[in-house]
This record gives C-alpha cells, sequence and structure tokens, in this order.
C-alpha cells in the first residue's frame, strides 16, 4: 500500500492531539470499520455513534454487535424520539431518522471522525481531511475524515491486512449500504451508490445539513 496509511494515522494524531472530545460515527460500512479500527489503537473508549433508524438490514445490526463485542466498544446508538415518516418519503425520512439524531448525538463532542472519501460521490470529491462545520443550531465541530482519499481498494486491503471481517452484505454485491428500503445493488457498471434511493439522490444530509467554515 503506499503511505495512504500512516496519512491516515498521521491525521487521527493531528486531531487528537489538539484536544477536545472525540467521537466516530459509525454505519459499519468498509471504511467506517478501518477508521474504527485506527482510532481505538489510539483511543479504545472512543464512542461510535450508530445511527439506528430503525431499517437497518438485520446484517448490519448483526455485524455492529459482533464488533461491539469483539472489539469491546463503547457503541452508542442514537435514534429518533418518535419517528413517523417512512421510506416512502425519503429526505423527510433520512432526516427525521437520521439527520435530526446525529444532530441531537453531536453535542457534546468537538471532533467528529467519520469514513467520508472523495471516490464515494461527485458530492464528496472536494473532502478535505479535516474541516471545521457549524450544524443549524450553532454547533460547531471539526469533521475529520482520515482515509478521505483512500479508494475503495485500499480500504479493502487494510481490512484484509489485519483481518478484519468485512459487513457480508458486500459479499452479496451491495457496494454503499444505508437502510435496507432505500438501497439495493448497484448495476454492473453503474457507480457504488447508484444503489441508494433507488438513484434518485446522493446524500442522505448527515453531510450536507452543516455549513462548512474552513
Ligand atoms: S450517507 O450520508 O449516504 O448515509 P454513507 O453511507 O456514505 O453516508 O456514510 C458516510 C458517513 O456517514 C460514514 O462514514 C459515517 O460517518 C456516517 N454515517 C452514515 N450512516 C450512518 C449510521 N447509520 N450511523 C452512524 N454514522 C453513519
Amino acid at each position: 500500500m503506499r503511505d495512504a496509511l500512516a496519512q491516515a494515522a498521521r491525521i487521527i494524531d493531528t486531531a487528537l492531539d489538539a484536544g477536545g472530545r472525540p467521537c466516530l460515527t459509525c454505519s459499519f460500512q468498509a471504511e467506517d470499520v478501518a477508521v474504527l479500527h485506527l482510532l481505538r489503537a489510539r483511543r479504545p473508549e472512543i464512542p461510535v455513534l450508530f445511527l439506528e433508524t430503525g431499517y437497518h438490514f438485520p446484517e448490519v445490526l448483526e455485524y455492529r454487535d459482533h464488533l461491539t463485542r469483539q472489539w469491546g466498544l463503547h457503541t452508542v446508538s442514537l435514534r429518533a424520539g418518535a419517528p413517523t415518516l417512512h421510506p416512502d418519503t425519503p429526505s423527510e425520512c433520512c432526516h427525521q431518522r437520521k439527520v435530526e439524531p446525529l444532530m441531537a448525538g453531536l453535542a457534546g463532542y468537538d471532533l467528529w471522525f467519520t469514513g467520508l472519501r472523495r471516490e464515494q460521490s461527485p458530492t464528496r470529491a472536494n473532502l478535505q481531511p479535516d474541516e471545521q462545520h457549524r450544524f443549524p443550531a450553532g454547533l460547531t465541530l471539526r469533521k475529520v475524515s482520515p482515509v478521505y482519499d483512500w479508494t475503495t481498494a485500499e480500504v479493502f486491503a487494510y481490512l484484509a491486512a489485519n483481518d478484519i471481517p468485512v459487513l457480508p452484505l458486500y459479499q452479496q454485491g451491495y457496494t454503499s449500504i444505508g437502510c435496507a428500503p432505500c438501497t439495493a445493488k448497484p448495476a454492473p457498471g453503474e457507480h457504488a451508490r447508484a444503489g441508494r434511493w433507488g438513484g434518485n439522490k446522493l446524500e442522505c444530509g448527515l453531510h450536507t445539513v452543516t455549513i462548512k467554515e474552513a
């Protein structure tokens, strides 16, 4: 592997050394697990925030629970208070079941680690490893994406090199995994996120609700 690994470790070290309370938002997709594995070497107790929408594939919940047990993770499930919206109105449903719990769940942290990567989507092409973001209600955090320029192959190579099992849904042909009703396998030749929301949108709002300040 190129020095992607050293670079990601440096991004993590620099962010943690600057101080503040860190957390990781983790969907348990492959890149999130790579970031988690790197982070827990420095901070085994780091809060791992999981947005429990009520619509996850059972495989995701089983894998989350398996890694939580095996690695002794401090996994925190974030839920909407009393969700009323459903996947037939995907933008509103994502907002209620993901964006609102995220905004509530991130209060109390200063450093927000993610598994975002530039390669995932044109909407992420300009992603920087360390950004400053402000939520509409005023909460400001540093958003850190240590594997921001890793390729999909590098992510999977890292997991294989470290004997980390991946979410079994990848073996079935899924390439980007969100809620079950809004996640399909892409057709051959389609981009990795083509199966999300029937190809009708590229972002659920988690990464577009904030204002990037720096
Ligand atoms: S999404 O915005 O379209 O859902 P994607 O699945 O690519 O995003 O994941 C990008 C990042 O969003 C992940 O690295 C993770 O930080 C966060 N994320 C997405 N889904 C969840 C989830 N269910 N729980 C926690 N974090 C999530």
